[in-house]
């Protein structure tokens, strides 16, 4: 008789069940699991990887969130403050574990200034840190401003070969105004570094006309090299043979990625899995195409083999704006935007908080949500002694 590992026991008597049942499809290839997981072919289903869910692995395992949690300063009021609606709004962040300190977490987080929130983004949005003492799922408290206006949707990496943290960011140096409002401008991508997450960082550094940037860093243990790969808007992939020098197109999506078409989508998060395969997480704007609103599809994933090679995006769902708490509540959000992950560090690449900007039905400040993913959460925060 054959062999069937005890975990697929159950999914093979559900699988003859569903047979029998609605019809779930079956997988051939693991790009039928999404490239999250792989495909069991004798029973056509897949086992996703932690943090993964779903028929095809293409939905995260999202938990509840612990209130007050992330960056959520939005009741704040300064007196130098143009306007009390927007408090210290934020839009999206990374979580840095510190070199140093393994119960230290930083958040790098895009917040407006001077009150002005989301809609004075241009150019009230600045770079700060903020610190959370208890764990990666915060909450963090404002320490420090890393890069003053105008300096938007930064994303930070360490790279090994140069060991320092680069930023990518959009923006610019500017004047900053009397009064909340927003300018219209070409947004341009830029790179600054430093050895320390508290800086001090170099002057950003301009390196492409485009927008929101997101860096991965070629570097594995068998080739140690600076290369690093860039996405930008509407998925297009750039690679360039160190961070601050030239950036060359790899590819260009073949769909049609014109505003209110399908594939309709900005914010990308570009990373290698643990295979060496390649995803996209980004904010796909289906329901402003169909429906003229931002909820409740927002999350879109994409993926691929190779970085130039072929990738997939199936048109659906990752992740939707219903959030769930801790304490039983829920919150449908009226926009979640700019997905970032936060991965284990044991080389497995397990997605463990997802990391948004947020605002709520009815209100014009913004904010930034840590999710946490999977049992892996929360066994990294037990880990940590939290
Ligand atoms: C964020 O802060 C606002 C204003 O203080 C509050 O109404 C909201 O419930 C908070 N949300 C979360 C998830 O903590
Ligand atoms: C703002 O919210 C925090 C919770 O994050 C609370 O501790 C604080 O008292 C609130 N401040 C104001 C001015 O409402
Ligand atoms: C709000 O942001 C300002 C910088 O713009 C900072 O000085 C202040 O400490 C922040 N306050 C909170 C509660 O986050
Ligand atoms: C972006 O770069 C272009 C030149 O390609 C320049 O004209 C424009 O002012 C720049 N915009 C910003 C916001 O830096
Ligand atoms: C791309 O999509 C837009 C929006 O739906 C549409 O107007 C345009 O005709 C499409 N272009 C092509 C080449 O299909
Ligand atoms: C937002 O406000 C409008 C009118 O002011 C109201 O009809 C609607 O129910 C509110 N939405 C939520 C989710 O609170």
């Amino acid at each position: 008789m054959m062999y069937v590992p005890s975990f697929l026991r159950k999914s093979l008597a559900l699988s003859v069940f569903v047979t029998v049942g609605a019809a779930a499809e079956r997988c051939k290839t693991d790009e039928d699991c999404s490239l999250n997981g792989v495909c069991w072919r004798f029973i056509g289903r897949c086992k996703c990887d932690p943090g993964w869910k779903s028929d095809d692995c293409g939905q995260l395992d999202l938990q509840p969130v612990t209130r007050w949690t992330g960056y959520n300063h939005t009741n704040v009021t300064l007196p130098d403050y143009y306007s009390t609606k927007g408090g210290n709004s934020s839009w999206g962040g990374n979580i840095i574990q510190d070199r140093h300190d393994r119960g230290l977490f930083h958040l790098v987080v895009d917040q407006f200034a001077r009150g002005c929130g989301l809609p004075g983004w241009r150019p009230f949005s600045t770079v700060i840190r903020a610190e959370s003492l208890t764990g990666p799922a915060g909450p963090y408290y404002y320490a420090q401003e890393l890069l003053g206006t105008f300096r938007h949707n930064a994303k930070v990496v360490w790279s090994l070969a140069d060991e320092k943290y680069l930023m990518y960011t959009i923006g610019i140096e500017t004047e900053t105004l009397d009064r909340c409002r927003s300018f219209k401008w070409a947004n341009n991508v830029s790179v600054s570094s430093a050895p320390y997450i508290r800086g001090p960082w170099s002057l950003a550094q301009r390196l492409l006309d485009g927008t929101n940037p997101s860096p991965w860093p070629l570097w594995t243990r068998g080739d140690p090299t600076a290369e690093i790969a860039l996405a930008v808007e509407d998925n297009m992939i750039y690679a360039a043979p160190g961070f601050d020098s030239t950036y060359t197109l790899l590819k260009r999506q073949p769909w049609n990625t014109s505003d209110y078409s399908a594939h309709w989508t900005e914010d990308p998060f570009l990373w290698r899995d643990r295979r060496g395969h390649w995803h996209i997480l980004c904010y796909w704007m289906v329901e402003i195409a169909e429906r003229g609103e931002k909820y409740p599809r927002v999350g879109g994933h994409l993926f691929s083999r190779t970085l130039g090679g072929d990738w997939t995006f199936k048109l659906q769902p990752a992740y939707d704006t219903t959030v769930r708490f801790t304490d039983g509540g829920h919150t449908d959000y009226y926009r979640r935007e700019r997905p970032r992950l936060f991965f284990s560090d044991d080389g497995r690449l397990t997605p463990l908080y997802l990391i948004n900007g947020v605002q709520e039905f009815n209100s014009s400040a913004s904010y930034t949500l840590a999710q946490p993913i999977g049992r892996g959460a929360g066994v990294y925060e037990h880990g940590l002694g939290f």
